[in-house]
């Protein structure tokens, strides 16, 4: 195990009913931006919780943040912001707003160009606290210290990790998702479950703990996913999956380990060219990268094939194969297409995909820095 340093100052407010504790968490002379996404809070009563417990604060809204947040949206809300001396922001929603609410968060004081926080990961001076409701279990932003926004004009698609952007608190009340629609409660179960495999499926090492730990998150993940389609209003499953992926990237799991974030690397360039839902681009890059990938990370794929789907039987390559196919089946039983033809893309959109991972210095990925444009590029194509 590597040496690590780990602390994770989010605190977390899990259940029904705990939006009240808002009204706690944020100092009651704040000026309070809330931001939020397309609507979907006003529908299914998310937002009527939150202005109750805000009944005392001084409140402004700042809505529109779309899927995939843009950097060019998000800077009106940074004007806002500094027109308004918000000294608190409150997401409520998704990845997108969450992320989109760190990157305002960051931006409203930032001497210089804001791009250059995710261009150049630049250092960040006084942040504005923010804190927020999460609508979408996933992405695990509302307890980590990422962001991921795109700029619309040149189609960058880009993060940034600062400690400075971990949210105050996370209200995490499974509620709320009972009205995602079955796309998005998939996305969200595909995503964690990715999440989990980028820190896992490396090398086989003595981070015992770890191991599984994150074989538990899986397990959960293939034995509970389809019951969210089944019973959307069922609190025992939205429960599980909301704490799942949030433990999926919170910092835990991953600490001490090798890591191997390929696929999101290429999966960004995806949506950012072809608008795909992230976690379907995913689901369309995992499986072909561990097949490209199988001798490098055989080990663990076969401690993965034991353990996760208890795959006991037939020669190492016979069991790699079916805990491919079995991974693959899994995303596909959610109801997410794993092809890139699947979604229109055909051999032609490779070489500009593989283009943009070279604009963008991925060119070194994976655990051991080997998944250059080339294995990128056949990655790809064995996704097609
Ligand atoms: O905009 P509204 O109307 O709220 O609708 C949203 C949106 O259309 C809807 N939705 C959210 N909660 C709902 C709901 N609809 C009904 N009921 C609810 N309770 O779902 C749609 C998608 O929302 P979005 O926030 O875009 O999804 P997600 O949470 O999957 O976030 C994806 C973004 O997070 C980034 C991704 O790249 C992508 O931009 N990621 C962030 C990470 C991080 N910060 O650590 C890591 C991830 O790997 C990921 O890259
Ligand atoms: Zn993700």
């Amino acid at each position: 195990m590597n040496n690590f340093t780990f602390h994770n100052p989010t605190r977390i407010h899990f259940g029904k009913g705990q939006i009240a504790t808002i009204a706690s968490e944020i100092p009651a002379d704040a000026r309070v931006l809330i931001t939020y996404g397309g609507g979907s809070i006003k529908k299914n009563g998310t937002l009527d919780q939150v202005l109750k417990a805000l009944e005392n604060h001084t409140v402004q809204m700042f809505g529109g943040i779309e899927p995939n947040p843009t950097y060019e949206n998000l800077m009106q809300a940074v004007e806002l912001a500094r027109r308004e001396k918000i000294d608190f922001l409150l997401a409520v929603g998704g990845g997108s707003v969450i992320d989109g609410t760190k990157f305002i968060a960051a931006a409203i004081h930032f001497e210089g160009d804001p791009w250059t926080i995710l261009s150049e990961g630049a250092e960040l001076g006084k942040v504005v606290p923010a804190g927020n409701v999460l609508t979408l279990p996933a992405t695990g932003s509302e307890s980590n210290s990422g962001s991921v926004v795109t700029r619309r004009e040149t189609r960058d698609k880009l993060a940034f990790l600062n400690p400075l952007v971990y949210p105050r608190f996370a209200v995490l009340d499974p509620e709320t998702t009972y009205s995602l629609p079955a796309g998005q409660s998939a996305n969200g179960v595909v995503d964690a479950f990715v999440h989990i495999m980028e820190q896992y499926l490396t090398v086989r090492d003595s981070a015992y703990v770890q191991d599984r730990y994150a074989e538990g998150l899986l397990s959960t993940l293939i034995s509970e996913g389809p019951k969210v389609l089944k019973q959307p209003e069922d609190y025992q499953v939205r429960s599980t999956i909301m704490w799942a992926a949030n433990q999926a990237l919170n910092g835990l799991i991953g600490q001490g380990v090798p890591h191997d974030w390929a696929t999101h690397m290429i999966g960004h360039e995806i949506t950012a060219l072809h608008g795909v839902d992230h976690a379907r681009t995913l689901a369309i890059v995992l499986p072909s990268l561990m097949e490209e990938m199988r001798e490098q990370k055989a080990e663990k794929l076969l401690q993965y094939a034991a353990r996760v789907w208890d795959i006991q039987q037939g020669s190492e390559g016979e069991r790699i194969s079916l805990a491919i196919s079995k991974t693959r089946n899994f995303f596909e039983s959610m109801g997410i297409k794993t092809r890139l033809s699947d979604y229109g893309m055909t051999q032609q959109d490779i070489p500009i995909l593989v283009d943009q991972l070279e604009r963008h210095g991925m060119t070194a990925l994976g655990e051991k820095k080997n998944i250059t444009l080339e294995v990128s590029g056949k990655i790809l194509r064995n996704a097609l």
